[in-house]
């Protein structure tokens, strides 16, 4: 039997969590099982995960991988091994390119027409296939007749998949599914939806020895296919690219774990693959940190804790609120734009998950509230009273202002969770990172809350008590007293 280990220390991991009952499922491109709660993320530890942490990932790729490959030199010989290093380096050149191919994973193997050649593509999940070639034939010449054998073993109960690819995207690809206590058939997958993975036609349902079941802890699929058959995707006598996922439960739905492998089935050689574009995606993240985690923040307790500010310098808590707001902004549209940018490079649907959604409400607001903050009707000088149109604004301003916030703390928290997921690292230390930020910031807003509402109480308590006292006298004198008090009650008022 010919064993292929894909032996990546992200494969190693497998968290699991829970959100109040159900399981978010996500994809591991590294292979590596990850089961995500979506309330209680940070809690969480991979069990028994030996993975890099979030942000160091793409630094680390060169040395994991070179380790990975020495891990592999011991198991296969010795030249596959120095290749395998030279490839690790390649791999972490490419990791902002096309899909990085992970060598170090890379063991060689043998022949897959004389037996089974097997991938423990994750913890969880075995794959295995061989070659049928009729008696008198070769791999290379039995293009119309030879078939391959798989069998997906996945320790656990859920639907689990084989895919056939050029490209290693899910969309575009075919998939064998096997749903427990159904027949494993053929899909086509159009997007990255439930609708978009669809059985073909019943016409096309040609596999031969397909069952799947879920005996003894595990599910097990086997299923037996043409390598070529019209209008699908190729299964070539030499290299492909195969795909292998599996969901949370028997019903299909978004994936646990999910990966693309490169396979050779004629020398059985197999490498997963890296997911690509990951330096844009950290860049996405760091920018949405920056705006959303540290300058808005700031930029809103400038307003809220004006009073404690330098009094000799007018105006100095709207500089500051409007300097770090622009910042926030200017990086908003940056890491709007590459995620649209990237999304469409990766041929994925655009705003078609929570993450994606919320980010594109949050980028409308925030060029609304810039807006509106930029052409805001002006505060009284001082004499004059408020007008009910700037009274208006500064309450719709507060709150879309707070609104955006609480969304940008969950955008960033739920961004650090697509992060892990697409990658297959390891977030937990870098939530819980944020989660420490993230309660020193909303304690300080709180605080700063009741500070504001100090102040407005103050400044209108002040409005009407010198217009009660002005009460006999001309409305010029209300207007300017009022004003005086105004100025006592809260000395930081200085609205801009
Ligand atoms: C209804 C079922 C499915 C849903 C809703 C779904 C959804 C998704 C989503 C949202 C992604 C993007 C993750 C990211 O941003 O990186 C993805 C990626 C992926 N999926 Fe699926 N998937 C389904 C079924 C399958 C099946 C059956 C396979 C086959 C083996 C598969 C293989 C993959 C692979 C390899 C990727 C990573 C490459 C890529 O981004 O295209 N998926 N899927
Ligand atoms: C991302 C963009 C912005 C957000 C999230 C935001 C948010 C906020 C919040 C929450 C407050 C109330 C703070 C408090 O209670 O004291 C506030 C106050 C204020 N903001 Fe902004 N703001 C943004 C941009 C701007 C811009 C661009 C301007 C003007 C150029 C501006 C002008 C003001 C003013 C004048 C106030 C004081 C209103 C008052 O006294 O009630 N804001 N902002
Ligand atoms: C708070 C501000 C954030 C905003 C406004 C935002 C916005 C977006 C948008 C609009 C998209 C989808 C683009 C499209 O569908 O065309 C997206 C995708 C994504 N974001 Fe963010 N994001 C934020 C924070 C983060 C953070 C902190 C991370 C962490 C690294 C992150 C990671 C990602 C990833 C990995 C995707 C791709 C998901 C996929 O493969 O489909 N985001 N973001």
């Amino acid at each position: 039997m010919t064993s292929i280990s894909i032996s990546s220390t992200l494969l190693n991991g497998a968290a699991t969590e829970s959100v109040g009952g159900d399981e978010m499922i996500m994809p591991s491109s590294s292979g590596r099982s990850v089961k995500r709660n979506l309330s209680d993320w940070g809690g969480s530890s991979g069990s028994g995960s030996d993975s890099g942490n979030l942000f160091e990932d793409v630094d680390e790729t060169a040395e994991e991988a070179a380790e990975e490959a020495s891990d592999a030199a011991e198991e296969a010989a010795e030249d596959a091994a120095e290749e395998a290093e030279e490839e690790a380096e390649e791999a972490a050149d490419e990791a902002d390119g096309e899909a990085a191919v992970s060598a170090a994973n890379t063991a060689a193997g043998e022949d897959c027409t004389l037996d089974y050649c097997e991938n423990q593509v994750s913890s969880d999940y075995l794959l295995r296939y061989k070659v049928n070639v009729p008696d008198g034939m070769t791999l290379e010449s039995c293009d119309e007749t030879c078939t391959i054998s798989f069998e997906s073993i996945y320790d656990g109960e859920a639907w689990v998949s084989v895919g056939f690819s050029t490209d290693g995207r899910m969309i575009g690809s075919d998939a064998v599914i096997g749903i427990p206590g159904d027949v494993p058939l053929k899909y086509t997958m159009t997007s990255e939806s439930n609708d978009g993975v669809q059985p073909m036609s019943d016409d096309l349902q040609t596999l031969t020895d397909a069952s799947v079941e879920f005996t003894n802890g595990q599910t097990i699929m086997k299923f037996t296919k043409l390598l070529k058959e019209p209008g699908e995707i190729d299964i070539n006598s030499g290299d492909n690219i195969f795909l292998w996922a599996n969901g949370y439960s028997p019903t299909l739905g978004i994936h646990e774990g999910f990966s693309s492998v490169n396979v050779n089935l004629a020398s059985g050689a197999a490498e997963v693959r890296t997911a690509p574009n990951m330096t844009a995606w950290l860049a996405h993240g760091i920018m949405a940190f920056i705006a959303w985690g540290l300058l808005v923040p700031f930029a809103v307790k400038f307003s809220m804790f004006r009073g404690l500010l330098p009094k000799n310098k007018e105006g100095l808590w709207f500089k500051l609120h409007r300097a770090f707001n622009g910042m926030a902004f200017s990086l908003t549209i940056a890491l709007f734009a590459v995620a649209v940018a990237y999304t469409a490079k990766e041929k994925s649907d655009h705003f078609d998950y929570p993450h994606q959604m919320v980010g594109l409400s949050m980028f409308i607001m925030t060029f609304l509230q810039v807006l509106a903050g930029v052409f805001r009707p002006h505060a009284p000088e001082s004499g004059e009273k408020k007008t009910m149109l700037r009274t208006a604004w500064e309450f719709g301003h507060r709150l879309k202002g707070m609104a955006l916030l609480a969304m940008g703390f969950w955008q960033i928290w739920s961004g650090i969770k697509w992060y892990s997921y697409k990658y297959g690292v390891d977030g937990s230390g870098v939530i819980l990172a944020y989660w420490v930020w993230l309660g020193l910031m909303a304690a300080l807003l709180v605080v700063g809350f009741v500070f504001s509402m100090l102040r407005i109480r103050n400044a209108s308590k002040a409005t009407t008590t010198s217009e009660a006292k002005a009460e006999p006298e001309t409305a010029q004198n209300t207007l300017r007293g009022s004003a005086i008090e105004s100025s006592h009650a809260g000395g930081e008022e200085e609205q801009t």
